[in-house]
């Protein structure tokens, strides 16, 4: 007989495999590469993430805090967990030594001057392939004047990402004249879901928050919004945690901030620490002294 397989104690028959359920919420039917692309994004050991938002030149250009994105930017990745940009960024600014998680934007289209639910998937899932990207993104305006086309371009970049193993996170795009209610956010978000998005970026609101991620049966990020007080910042983080969000996916409340690095260590204490908003902002500010 080959020598390959040898007599011994090493098969363990006393100890049962193990067949551990996947730590994210609504992901356990998932295949191996959907899910080892999503524990990339959402550290396993708690179930969050921090994702750092750059995207937003894809429909208003150079906006505010993101002017020269290598200066101001590159160095608050390694306070994150993730990276959201677009691929024109991700190709022309961000070192491809630099390992951290790439969540790509794929949408696209109108630019601030025109209707912004007017979008189209705006990148091939073979390049997002090419750049080794974690997740896709793409806006979804329910209730917008093309809620029907962003939800079917959404249902077909799941299809796309799902031939590859690549998760879709969902933008649920807020209209200029949409409600910004629980209600109007647990039918946004739950239809992205239904409809195959792996997990779901959505804004938080003072009232009802832990009905909308209580109803939609994947994780649930929160994006930052308009800039505000840092404090407000960091309670709104800390609230969503609270109410069942799995993270944040924050651009402008950080890169807009007198301060960026230190509401970036900020938001990271509250969302893998567990930290109080009032001790987080604490440390945002022993930060902020520290660099004057
Ligand atoms: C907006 O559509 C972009 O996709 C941003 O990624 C998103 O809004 C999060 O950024 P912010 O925290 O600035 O709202």
């Amino acid at each position: 007989m080959p020598e390959a397989d040898n007599e011994g104690k090493l098969y363990f028959e006393n100890i049962p495999q193990e067949g551990k359920l996947f730590f994210l919420k609504g992901s356990n039917e998932l295949d191996w590469g959907m899910k080892n692309r999503l524990a990339r994004i959402f550290n396993p050991n708690d179930g969050r993430t921090v994702m750092l938002a750059i995207d937003h030149g894809y429909f208003q250009g150079p906006t505010s805090g993101l002017e020269r994105v290598d200066v101001s930017i590159m160095p608050l990745v390694p306070d994150a967990d993730v990276l959201m940009c677009t691929r024109g960024i991700l190709r022309a600014v961000v070192p491809p030594a630099m390992t951290i998680p790439i969540v790509m934007r794929a949408s696209g289209g109108p630019s601030i001057l025109k209707e912004l639910s007017d979008e189209q998937i705006a990148m091939d899932m073979e390049d997002c392939i090419r750049l080794g990207v974690c997740a896709t993104a793409i806006q979804v305006f329910i209730g917008g004047e093309f809620e029907s086309r962003s939800v079917v371009n959404m249902t077909r970049l799941v299809d796309a990402g799902l031939r590859y193993g690549i998760p879709t996170m969902a933008v649920t795009a807020v209209g200029k004249d949409l409600e910004r209610n629980a209600k109007y956010f647990r039918l946004a978000t739950r239809i992205c879901a239904e409809l195959g998005a792996h997990y779901v970026k959505t804004y938080f609101v003072e009232e009802g928050f832990e009905t909308v991620t209580a109803a939609c049966p994947v994780p649930i990020v929160i994006a930052g919004g308009k800039k505000r007080p840092e404090l407000d910042a960091l309670k709104m983080a800390y609230d969503a945690i609270d109410q069942g969000a799995a993270g944040v996916d924050m651009g402008r409340n950080i890169f807009q901030s007198d301060c960026p690095t230190g509401m970036m260590k900020a938001i990271n204490a509250i969302v893998h620490g567990n930290e109080k908003p009032e001790k987080a902002f604490e440390l945002y500010q022993t930060i902020k002294n520290e660099k004057k």
